[in-house]
């Protein structure tokens, strides 16, 4: 059998800024409230679409592990907000890439989306059934925002992160995994009425929302990652102080530091950066394994876990031992990225069309 090593990382996260002061002018709220609730200062607005965000954050992964685009045979994206549902955006990804004849599917797991994807391409690696995989989560969760409800409006954002997956002799990349999802609480975390729930014909939404049990959700999250956390930990064989860093989904500062009370790990053993981003689903983990390898906070063979939840609820865990290379192999600069407008200006069509609504 043979493992899946993470050869390649990137992430692209748009260039707009909507600071917290920048959401006060348009909502009842504070950047007091955001930061002491959440630990969110900023987050990204995008000016792209969902595949194009995961493209450029795949060209960035694909340089750093010397892999060409052609040589891929499996793109998995995660998302929970698609350019279009049919077709889906992996085959878009494969169209700008060209990494022609990858098999391209997208997996909806809200925000334990990545390490669903992470965990099916793993298995497809181990079992011979692909070589060289792109996993990606992105979105662009302004779309969905309700800017008249500041109870979730404040709390996303923007952005795609994305791993270079290949087969190896070497023991390493996901070696354990604990995934699962409690479909009891599905209701407390749902964007209601989109999908053939919807009344096509005769009374057809007027606007999206998102609906939100946010202290529930929160409960949720800690038991659900905490748990998932322990059984990899116990599969694995490792004790926490064996943990040289935790990945967890950026959705509250609040939910991260009680997580790491629970585990009792130190403020080095865990990565935070919702401050910079909010929280982007699907993209959190991959945005910030990313951004760990980049700061140098992960070594060779470094032990790692990860873990996450989301609307389902989905929840997970899993343990990643990283390779022996943690340098990037070419680099890739993101030039077609610029963007002239700020992210009020992006968001203008967006706000009114909300406050009209009202
Ligand atoms: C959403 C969340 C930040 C709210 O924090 P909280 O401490 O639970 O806050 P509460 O919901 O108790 O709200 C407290 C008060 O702040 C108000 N409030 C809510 N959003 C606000 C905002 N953006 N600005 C100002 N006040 C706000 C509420 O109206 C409430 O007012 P009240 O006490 O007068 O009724 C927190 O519950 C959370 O992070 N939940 C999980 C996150 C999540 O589900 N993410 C998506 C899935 S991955």
């Amino acid at each position: 059998m043979q493992y899946a090593d993470i050869t390649g990382w990137g992430k692209y996260t748009p260039p707009a800024i909507l600071t917290n002061d920048d959401l006060a002018t348009v909502i009842d709220t504070s950047d007091e409230w955001i930061t002491s609730r959440t630990g969110i200062k900023e987050r990204r607005i995008s000016h792209i679409n969902t595949a194009q965000m995961s493209t450029l954050a795949a060209k960035q992964a694909l340089a750093r592990a010397g892999v060409d685009a052609a040589d891929i045979d499996l793109i998995i994206v995660a998302t929970c907000t698609p350019d279009t549902l049919v077709p889906n955006t992996a085959s878009r990804v494969q169209q700008l890439l060209g990494s022609n004849d990858a098999v391209c599917f997208d997996i909806s797991a809200a925000c334990t989306g990545f390490i669903y994807a992470l965990q099916n391409a793993t298995a497809q690696i181990r079992t011979g059934m692909a070589s060289k995989a792109l996993v990606i989560g992105a979105e662009r969760m302004s779309w969905f925002l309700n800017w008249n409800n500041r109870d979730t409006a404040v709390l996303f954002g923007d952005g795609a992160g994305a791993m270079v997956l290949e087969a190896s002799d070497v023991e390493c990349g996901l070696l354990n995994a604990k995934l699962g999802c409690n479909s009891n609480s599905r209701d407390i975390l749902k964007i209601s009425n989109f999908g053939t729930d919807m009344d096509r014909y005769e009374n057809p939404p007027k606007g999206l929302k998102i609906d939100f049990a946010g202290p529930e959700i929160f409960k949720h999250a800690v038991r659900g990652m905490g748990a998932a956390t322990e059984n990899v930990l116990t599969q694995a064989g490792l004790k926490v102080s064996d943990v040289d860093l935790l990945v967890p989904h950026q959705a509250n500062v609040r939910i991260i530091e009680t997580l790491q009370k629970q585990l009792k790990l130190t403020d080095e053993q865990v990565m935070v950066n919702i401050n910079k981003y909010g929280n982007t689903s699907a993209a959190t983990v991959a945005i910030a394994f990313c951004e760990a390898v980049e700061q140098g906070r992960v070594k060779p063979g470094a032990n790692i876990i990860s873990a996450a939840f989301g609307a389902g609820l989905t929840w997970g865990a899993t343990y990643i031992k990283w390779g022996e290379r943690v340098t990037p192999i070419n680099d890739y600069v993101q030039t077609e990225t610029e963007c002239s407008q700020t992210a009020l200006e992006l968001l203008d069509i967006a706000i009114k069309g909300c406050q009209n609504e009202a």
